[in-house]
């Protein structure tokens, strides 16, 4: 089968896609055809060595895959042969084939496509823990979305909007501010492309508090850090919760006497780590965004498709700040 390899640490340009043996399915296991498998930030961050967690190489990049179950391992119970999953995984995805826990594996409804499947879990599931458990989200509350246009991004903005927030989206471009807007967002910020200095950031604050209004926002979703963090922190509302999700533009140092003087919580979230220590838990979680998703409230929104063999160049568009939404590598 073909899979894609990360055999020295760089840039996506460093991938090479090779011929490997099958992988065989042991107990407890599936083996599941690939139809798809989503970038994600971190993919560009593991390849280049540049990730907490660093696997042994040589290594496929790719998390979260939706597929066909091929193989059952010895002992699987509740999967058969042709069953469409979706898995999350610790790396490996971007291959034609992969073998994944079978508990780890979330039948896909029949309405889904793979690359919907493919782009569901990490962004929805992690959006999900972020606003519900981690931010206690209520209908009526404001939520400014930072990377608004960006795959976590986007949703946040859709599952805010389903669960009753008004949603205020925050990105480097007109037209991922469009696209939060045109999936829900009441209002939109366009924030300049960064690094900002002191005037810059000064400025930035002045223009999330015009858009948070007196009140200021009860929740902040900040998927970007970097130099945006702290003029977004200088908008929340008293009592609101800011919650710390990811660093593409660099990891933010916040003054602490922001959250003392706004009487706000400064929240982490970290999806993976919570999955793993609360399974019932996250099963509800997925189970309810599978409910949002029937009743057409969510999807992911996919912008861009490239075969396996142009897996590099998929990678390359999330890194490079241009994609809108999710980008997927599809196969056959
Ligand atoms: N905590 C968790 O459990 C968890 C789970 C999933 C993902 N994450 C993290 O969430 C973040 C977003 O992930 P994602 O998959 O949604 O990524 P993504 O689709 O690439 O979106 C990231 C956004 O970050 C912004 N950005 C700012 N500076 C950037 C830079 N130098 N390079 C690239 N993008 C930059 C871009 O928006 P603008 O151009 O509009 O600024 C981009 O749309 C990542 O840090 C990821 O590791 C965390």
């Amino acid at each position: 089968m073909k899979t894609v390899l990360s055999e020295t640490a760089g840039g996506p340009e460093t991938l090479v896609v090779r011929e490997v043996d099958t992988p065989v399915a042991g107990p407890g296991q599936v083996l599941v055809a690939v139809r798809a498998c989503s970038v994600n930030y971190p993919d560009a961050l593991m390849i280049a060595d540049r990730y907490q967690f660093k696997p042994p190489r040589p290594f496929a990049p790719g998390l979260e895959v939706a597929g066909v179950v091929e193989a059952l391992g010895e002992g699987v119970a509740g999967l058969a042969v042709g069953d469409r999953v979706i898995a999350l995984l610790s790396y490996g995805g971007m291959s034609e084939k992969v073998v994944v826990p079978a508990d780890g594996c979330t039948p896909m409804p029949a309405n889904m496509s793979f690359e919907h499947g493919a782009s569901f879990i990490a962004t929805f599931g992690t959006a999900y823990h972020a606003l519900v458990q981690r931010g206690g989200v209520r209908p009526g509350q404001s939520l400014l979305v930072l990377g608004a246009g960006g795959g976590m991004g986007l949703a946040a903005v859709t599952l805010g909007k389903a669960l009753g927030a008004r949603v205020v989206a925050a990105a480097s471009s007109q037209a991922k501010v469009d696209q939060a807007i045109a999936l829900g967002a009441e209002a939109g910020v366009v924030y300049p492309g960064g690094p900002l200095d002191t005037e810059g950031r000064k400025a930035l604050g002045a223009l999330f508090k015009s858009a948070a209004g007196e009140a200021g926002f009860d929740l902040i979703c900040d998927n970007v850090g970097g130099d945006y963090a702290e003029p977004a922190l200088r908008s929340i509302a008293w009592g609101g919760r800011y919650l710390v999700v990811g660093f593409p533009a660099g990891i933010p140092a916040l003054p602490l006497n922001l959250p003392l003087l706004k009487g706000c919580d400064v929240v982490g979230v970290l999806y993976g780590a919570y999955a793993q220590r609360d399974p019932e838990g996250n099963r509800q979680n997925v189970r309810a965004l599978l409910d949002l998703y029937a009743a057409g409230k969510i999807a992911p929104h996919v912008s861009a498709r490239y075969p396996l063999e142009a897996a590099a160049d998929a990678i390359a568009e999330l890194s490079s700040r241009r994609a809108i939404g999710k980008v997927v590598v599809t196969n056959g």
